[in-house]
């Protein structure tokens, strides 16, 4: 059951947000919040300005104009306001040599956890990424969602009320990106604010309560996935269609006659459309006839990556 709730006082407040390197704008004016317990998923392509915006709501650059505040301080200016927040970078940042728990106490040293706490600090940190199986291993020999949930205990040891995720299920597999969501779900729940960057759309609409898409230094859209798929499409669904192998410059073009748009993958092609079943039938037969044999034709409701596309290609938002 989840009735709307109201929102509580925000712990990040962007506001106007501007920042460009060497005259170059990578923040064009991001206005942002985020409260305790919920996930925002950051989206947008490379270059849009994630990692800068990221970077400014840590205190790590000062941006040219706006302002950050984390629970009313600004974190570039004031040390002690960082001291609420978890980063977890793309890359994973820890002692190979040592165990888990020996990174998760080497982490809590420098977040100044005073030492009487400590090992409960690092039991809870073991326990809320599900580390504890592999508390006396070392790192090094750990698995890919392994180390990137211990990446994550080290973050929070010192209890953060914003935890702030950069990419956090590159080059990991897809069960253990369940274990990595699962994990990030579990602190929401607690009432920690997470924010985080993501390739991975699919995996954005699962897990975020809200999502922004990023696009040349701003804010273009901003909603929660479920509302904003419904006010971008409609009634209309995804028409994906799979072709038995990748397809000559002819059978491309016949395709793009059809309104049907490539995709990430070669043999996967897709399309809008508000009549979903009944015009799949008509284009696989259409399809058969020109000689390209689709080997599935998938109807479903449009997802954040068709959402996405549009943003993108600037269909939508603009
Ligand atoms: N340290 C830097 N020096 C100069 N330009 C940078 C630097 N970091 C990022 N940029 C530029 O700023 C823009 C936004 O980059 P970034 O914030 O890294 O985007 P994203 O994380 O979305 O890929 C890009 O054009 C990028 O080339
Ligand atoms: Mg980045």
């Amino acid at each position: 059951m989840t009735s709307e709730p109201v929102s509580p006082d925000p712990i990040v407040v962007v506001t106007a947000v501007v920042h460009a390197y060497g005259g170059k704008p990578a923040l064009r004016g991001v206005d942002l919040r985020l409260h305790p317990g919920e996930i925002y998923a950051l989206l947008g392509p490379n270059g849009a300005g994630k990692t800068t915006l990221i970077r400014a709501i840590c205190g790590r650059i000062r941006p040219d104009g706006g302002t950050v505040l984390l629970k009313g301080r600004d974190p570039a200016r004031v040390p002690a306001a960082r001291a609420g927040l978890g980063l977890v970078p793309q890359e994973i940042a820890l002692y190979p040599n040592l165990t888990v728990a020996e990174n998760i106490e080497t982490f809590a040293a420098l977040a100044d956890v005073p030492r009487a706490g400590l090992a409960a600090a690092v039991r809870r940190a073991l326990e809320l990424t599900r580390t504890v199986d592999r508390a006396h291993v070392p790192v090094k020999h750990l698995s890919g969602g392994y180390k990137r949930r211990a990446n994550i205990a080290a973050a929070i040891v010192h209890e953060p009320s914003l935890l702030i995720l950069d990419e956090p299920t590159v080059g990991v597999d897809l069960d253990a990106r369940e274990a990595v969501d699962s994990v990030i779900r579990g602190l929401r729940d607690l009432g920690v604010a997470v924010l985080m960057t993501t390739h991975d759309l699919d995996q954005a609409g699962a897990l975020a309560d809200r999502v922004g898409f990023l696009r040349d230094g701003q804010l273009v859209l901003e909603g929660r996935p479920r509302a904003l798929i419904a006010e971008a499409f409609g009634e209309r669904m995804e028409i994906q269609v799979r072709l038995a192998e990748e397809i000559d410059a002819a059978g491309e073009s016949r395709l793009a006659a059809e309104g049907l748009e490539r995709t990430g993958r070669p043999t996967v092609w897709t399309r809008l459309d508000a009549d979903g079943y009944a015009a799949a039938g008509r284009l696989d037969k259409r399809l058969r006839q020109a000689g390209l044999t689709p080997r599935e034709i998938r109807v479903r409701e449009p997802s954040l990556a068709n959402l996405f596309t549009l943003v993108a290609d600037r269909k939508l938002a603009a």
